[in-house]
């Protein structure tokens, strides 16, 4: 049988750029904070129309410093769900709170307004919805519960719902520049972003080891800055985010048109949803092809157990299964899909 890659996302395109890019940088000798760092912070809070964007150095701590920069402290409940990757759960514990996990829909893959209504108690400091595989959680929804939202956006950069930007529907966001993330560095590399002259300010801070200046220490913080060379590479790869988007909302199209939900449950745009398809996880019994995502969902991790009853989250986790999905994913590709799933599941 033909091999399709799960990940079909190549930069070899842009290796020149990308060269060009770097070498621009060495001999300047400044590679922390520099003018390479505060234009690409430019350029994404301008693409995702937000006033702030504050590069730091990967989506894990970009969780942290957000969730404490918009006041969280020890002792907080954090809402979140428990479908996702673990540094969701474990960025809030670093910023000293107790993440409560809530439920998800089975068709979105994120939380809903009645999952998160579930978890709520009057400890609860914030909300944190997770744009899973590429798919906007509706964060509109949650707003009727007073809280601060800070949105994962680690998988869904380019995302948008009701033609706002995920990165620009919550208090705050954090992303996540990992080389198989839709927009990718060349290692580790993440961002906050926000409208909250305040939180912006305050997350500064927080990256540079709680000081403004490097002489006075306010707070006790982080050492984690976006550095000179991955933003240099992300300013060459951010003008290429939306067209890969586009090619990857086509390949989920083609999935449709060439009959996969005769063969399994097909994933659901979150209503106004543009779905940016980091991911294309579909649901199915005895699926033995491609991956499945967070097989032991975060509440159930050694270092959490906790004892919430999540029934579509263990569905989702014992179900699920990604399929190829890229910028790159050919129809032809996609039918080899199709019909390894179509002998698979008959
Ligand atoms: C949903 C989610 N949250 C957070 C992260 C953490 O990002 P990073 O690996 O850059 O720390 C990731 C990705 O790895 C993720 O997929």
């Amino acid at each position: 049988m033909t091999e399709v890659p799960l990940f079909a996302t190549s930069l070899a395109p842009y290796n020149d750029r990308l060269t060009e890019a770097i070498a621009r940088v060495i001999p300047t000798r400044r590679f922390i904070l520099g003018p390479e760092v505060e234009a690409f912070e430019r350029e994404f809070a301008d693409y995702l129309g937000v006033g702030h964007c504050v590069g730091v150095g990967n989506g894990t701590d970009g969780l942290t410093i957000a969730l404490r920069a918009l006041g969280i402290a020890p002792g907080d409940e954090v809402v979140m769900p428990s479908f996702t990757f673990y540094a969701t759960a474990e960025a809030a514990i670093t910023a000293g709170a107790k993440p409560v996990f809530c439920d998800i829909d089975l068709d979105t893959f994120c939380v809903t307004v009645d999952t998160v209504r579930e978890a709520l108690t009057p400890r609860t400091k914030a909300i944190v919805p997770v744009h899973l595989f590429g798919n906007p959680a509706p964060v509109p929804d949650l707003r009727e519960f007073g809280l601060p939202i800070l949105e994962d956006a680690a998988q869904a950069a380019g995302a948008s719902l009701d033609g706002v930007k995920a990165g620009a529907l919550g208090d705050a966001a954090a992303f996540s520049f990992f080389p198989s993330k839709n927009l990718p560095c060349l290692g580790d590399g993440g961002a906050i972003t926000t409208d909250d002259d305040d939180v912006a300010e305050r997350a500064r801070v927080l990256r540079f080891h709680g000081s403004k200046d490097k002489s006075t220490f306010i707070e006790v913080g982080y050492n984690s800055r976006l550095d000179e060379v991955q933003a240099a590479a992300l300013r060459v790869l951010l003008p290429e985010l939306d067209g890969w988007n586009a090619k990857r909302r086509e390949a989920a199209a083609a999935y449709e048109r060439v009959g996969l939900g005769e063969h399994v449950t097909l994933p659901k745009a979150t209503d106004g949803a543009q779905h940016a398809y980091h991911l294309y996880v579909v649901r199915g019994e005895n699926l033995p092809l491609g991956r499945g995502y967070y097989r032991v969902p975060v509440h159930r991790q050694p270092a959490i157990a906790s004892d919430a009853d999540l029934p579509a989250t263990e569905e989702a986790a014992r179900t699920n299964v990604a399929l190829p999905m890229g910028p790159e994913l050919t129809e032809d590709q996609v039918r080899t899909v199709v019909e390894a799933c179509a002998s698979r599941s008959t």
